[in-house]
């Protein structure tokens, strides 16, 4: 997916992996990765490329109505839509790669039940 040096602390990073957006994030010492589309109407989270973050960092924000996740999960906490979540997957990091495991593509890439 990208090299885990390339995931800037405080903004993440966004790349196109099975035919989905994805943005990937540090926190807490870990990489996770969500889908870059917003529970709330559907949009991307951000207008700038890889400007996924709050600017203390500690949420992910989407620029189209202010929805706030957090980072670990995807949980919205603030805006629209609280208690909606970001769809998210598990990464590893194997010799300085974000790789995902097969299982968690297929489970993104299949229609969303909203
Ligand atoms: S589309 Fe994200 S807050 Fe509305």
């Amino acid at each position: 997916m990208a090299r885990a040096s390339e995931i800037p602390h405080g903004r993440g990073l966004c790349v196109r992996v099975a035919g989905i957006d994805v943005g990937l994030f540090r926190a807490d010492g870990r990489i996770w990765a969500m889908e870059n589309r917003c529970p709330h109407a559907g949009h991307e989270l951000n207008l700038q490329p890889n400007e996924f973050l709050t600017s203390d960092g500690e949420l992910l924000m989407c620029r189209s109505h202010g929805a706030r996740f957090r980072v670990e999960d995807g949980l919205c906490v603030l805006g629209p839509c609280p208690g909606a979540a970001l769809r998210s997957f598990a990464v590893d990091v194997v010799e300085g790669i974000v790789v995902a495991q097969r299982e968690e593509l297929a489970r993104i890439a299949a229609p969303a039940s909203r």
